[in-house]
């Protein structure tokens, strides 16, 4: 048989797990292993999941499975594991329970699926990817972080719903932290159909949009009573397909800086090609002087954070 790139999808039995599942197994992009360290949820997932297939027309088989060495010779392991903000809640305050889960896992991606690309979803996003990188010692390009795909969504998204103009022609990215306060909305670049927003709308409404995006998450939450996964599922599915189908995307992904942007050691989102060897390139762009304000704030606010998850590191 032909070999199919392999998935793994640890925390499974999770709404953005099996999110991710859902969109992965829609694209058909290869063999997916549903992983939850919890016996139960992962393969409950799968089968509600092989369910769908009858009607939406696919046959796809999985390995559903609490045993965390199914993800062995994975060529993608997406990393979903940990809890979700509950309203009201900010996503650093998840550091203490997450830090240690995502700590375990790495360790297991680094012993059975030394050469895969990572890709880390759990929150608080960025000190994640720094935990996970220092854990599994993969070189930067395989250790990525899903977030700046579904800030800049939400961005175009509310532009789109600001302008009444398709969110398809809209051009624009999210950098920086993954915090409801350090992201950073690139207004400075972001074109409809290659016209400068600043054309459609006045900087009160701009900012109403930023404003919106850099809390789209925490309006989810209040509202489903939980965090988001749709979106964020879709999100990292287009990053694993940019990698298994070894596109070239460029996307906006959490990556640790060296260099670029004049920072070193820190992990945020920027732009990064993607393709079959993960972040491929790092690629700077030019930010207004307000956005390198809030860029700096961002770095500061993420090395504040991978001082505490440094803690979990042991
Ligand atoms: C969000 O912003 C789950 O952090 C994710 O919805």
């Amino acid at each position: 048989m032909i070999k199919r790139p392999k998935i793994a999808i640890v925390g499974a039995g999770g709404n953005v797990g099996a999110a991710v599942a859902q969109w992965a197994v829609l694209k058909e992009l290869g063999e997916l292993v549903l992983i939850d360290i919890k016996p139960g949820p992962a393969e409950g997932r799968a089968l509600d999941l092989s369910q769908c297939g009858p009607w939406q027309g696919f046959n796809t088989k999985y390995t559903a499975t609490d045993k965390i060495e199914a993800m062995a010779g994975a060529d993608v392991v997406v990393m979903t594991a940990g809890v979700p903000r509950k309203p009201g809640q900010s996503r650093e305050e998840l550091i203490g329970i997450n830090a240690g889960i995502v700590r375990d896992i790495c360790k297991s991606v680094k012993q059975h699926a030394p050469d895969a690309v990572l890709i880390v979803v759990s929150n608080p996003l960025d000190a994640m990817v720094f935990v996970a990188k220092q854990v599994t010692g993969f070189p930067r390009e395989r250790v990525i972080g899903s977030a700046g795909v579904l800030d800049s969504a939400r961005f175009r998204t509310y532009l789109s719903m600001a302008t009444g103009v398709s969110v398809e022609d809209i051009q624009a990215f999210v950098l920086g932290a993954h915090t409801d306060k350090d992201m950073v909305p690139v207004v400075s670049n972001a074109m409809i159909g290659n016209v400068p927003v600043t054309k459609f709308l006045s900087a009160e409404k701009l900012q109403e949009v930023v404003d919106n995006t850099k809390k789209g998450g925490a309006t989810l939450t209040g509202l489903i009573g939980t965090s988001a996964w749709l979106a964020p599922g879709a999100g990292t599915c287009l990053m694993v397909e940019a990698i298994v189908r070894d596109q070239g995307r460029v996307l906006p992904c959490s990556v640790e800086l060296q260099g670029e942007f004049g920072i070193t050691g820190a992990f945020l989102g920027v732009p990064v090609k993607l393709g079959a060897r993960g972040a491929e390139a790092v690629y700077e762009i030019e930010l207004s002087a307000a956005e390198k304000e809030a860029f700096g704030k961002a770095v500061a606010a993420n090395t504040e954070l991978m001082t505490i998850a440094r803690g979990f590191l042991g």
